[in-house]
């Protein structure tokens, strides 16, 4: 695949898809466009062609990628309208709906993504919706390229906010598990990196082993469970805390807001 690829907003999402095509050695050419001229910067060390200007970073791609904060995702569509008529658009702002990007730039063909930050380590799962001029050849396309950064699956848009809970927000509430698994390890006395290593592969494995093994999660816990082991200890406190009620009420809480935030946008960009 060699389609010219724009990235506007080169932030957290926008800089981690640059790094991830460019880590992968991408045929096409990858441009990233952002305001900031020290992220402008860090893109052309990085290798990728940079520039200021979002109209010609779009007219110059195949296919935009818009990653700037769902609030300021109207007023770069509208900027770009004329440079994506019949274009590929993907919109990696959470909450905003295809309704409301089509609207924007009825001539654009829009895709809507919810990547994780893993794609900096070409490890996300993506979920994504398209509109209904996206064709079969342009969904293969996208596919390619989130593939690229890890897995990805079409979904029914109604899922997205659950998906932006869940996933999308996923490695800050992973992050805290490795952390207090590290902080375990320390209080147990290994070295630093000895315990966050230990942790943080562990989680890494313990996904793969799901995945790759296609088991439920709960035959991986039996898989590790011997009877009067160590294992069995350790579940046995877990079980007797809310770690399960508060990821779920976590998760419900982050969706929750995606559509309040939703609502709220949707409201005072009438
Ligand atoms: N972060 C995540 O983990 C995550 C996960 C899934 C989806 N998302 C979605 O991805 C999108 C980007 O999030 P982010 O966390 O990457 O945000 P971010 O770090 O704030 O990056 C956005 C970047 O775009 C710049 N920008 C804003 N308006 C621009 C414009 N008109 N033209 C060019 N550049 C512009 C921003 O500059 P300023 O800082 O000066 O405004 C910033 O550098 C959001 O819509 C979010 O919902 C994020």
């Amino acid at each position: 695949m060699t389609d010219r690829i724009a990235v506007l907003g080169a932030g957290m999402i926008g800089g981690a898809i640059t790094k991830s095509l460019l880590k992968s050695g991408y045929k096409g050419s990858i441009t990233a466009a952002d305001f900031v001229a020290e992220k402008v910067r860090e893109m052309k060390e990085l290798g990728a062609a940079a520039t200021t200007d979002n109209r010609k970073a779009a007219a110059d791609a195949d296919i935009v990628f818009v990653c700037v904060k769902p609030g300021d995702v109207k007023k770069l569509l509208k900027e770009i309208s004329k440079e994506v008529k019949g274009k590929l658009v993907v919109s990696t702002a959470a909450t905003l709906p295809l309704a409301f990007l089509k609207k924007t730039v009825p001539e654009a063909k829009f895709v809507r993504i919810m990547p994780n930050l893993a794609i900096l380590v070409q490890a996300s799962y993506t979920a994504y919706c398209c509109e209904a001029d996206v064709t079969q050849k342009d969904k293969e396309k996208i596919k390619t390229l989130l593939n690229i950064m890890g897995t990805c699956e079409e979904i029914d848009e109604k899922f997205m906010d659950a998906i932006t809970g869940l996933s999308g927000s996923g490695p800050g509430y992973l992050s805290i598990v490795v952390e207090a698994m590290m902080y375990a390890g320390l209080k147990l006395g290994l070295p630093r990196t000895v315990a966050l290593n230990a942790a943080a592969q562990t989680v890494l494995g313990t996904g793969k082993l799901v995945l790759e093994l296609n088991e439920h999660p709960a035959k991986i816990r039996d898989m590790v469970t011997t009877p009067g082991g160590t294992t069995i200890e350790a579940i046995h406190v877990l079980e007797g805390s809310q770690v399960r009620q508060a990821l779920m009420q976590a998760i419900e809480e982050a969706a929750k807001k995606s559509q309040l935030i939703r609502e709220k946008i949707l409201e005072t960009t009438k």
